[in-house]
């Protein structure tokens, strides 16, 4: 194994661990590590979930099956910011692909693509049904999105970023 976790991101893993593990599994740990990971290596990749497993004594396959299952964790490098697009039942009602398809064109990248800005990703229910079409961005919510507004809503993301590393 090749990688490393930081001294403050092993500091972090050691003090949630102290928190939260019981029954001396350490299970309760992996989001946050896998956050952290994400967030110094740029990706989930092989070596960075064996290092997860590593860290807190936990099977590989264990950590590669929550790496995997949640869109908030990408196994190749992306963009500085994540464009979550929602296609759920109330955005796809009231637009939501149509507004996927127009954050594709103004980007000139197709759903799971990446280019040094951004990385766009189709999402699942993000729990702003009310106001769909939506879509996150780090910890920014786009709300009641139209298509034509997509370009403005872009430079917006240039001048003022929402990176994912923001979550952790
Ligand atoms: S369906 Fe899009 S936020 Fe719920």
């Amino acid at each position: 194994m090749s990688l490393e976790f930081s001294a403050d991101a092993t500091r972090k893993i050691g003090a949630l661990c102290e928190r939260y593990v019981v029954s001396g599994t350490k299970k309760p740990v992996v989001l946050a590590a896998l956050h952290l990971a994400q967030k110094e290596f740029g990706a989930l990749t092989d070596d960075a979930l064996r290092l997860v497993a590593a860290t807190l004594d936990l099977p590989y396959a264990h950590v590669y099956g929550v790496a995997t299952f949640y869109t908030m964790f990408r196994r190749t490098p992306g963009g500085t910011q994540t464009i979550r697009v929602c296609t759920n039942i109330s955005c796809m009602l009231r637009g939501g692909y149509e507004v996927l398809g127009a954050f594709e064109t103004q980007l000139g990248l197709k759903k799971g693509e990446s280019n040094k800005d951004f990385t766009l990703v189709e999402e699942e229910c993000i729990a702003a049904c009310a106001n769909a079409p939506c879509a996150i961005v780090g910890t920014k919510y786009l709300l009641d999105i139209v298509p034509s507004k997509v370009g403005s809503i872009i430079e917006e993301l240039k001048r003022d970023p929402h990176p994912e590393s923001e979550v952790v």
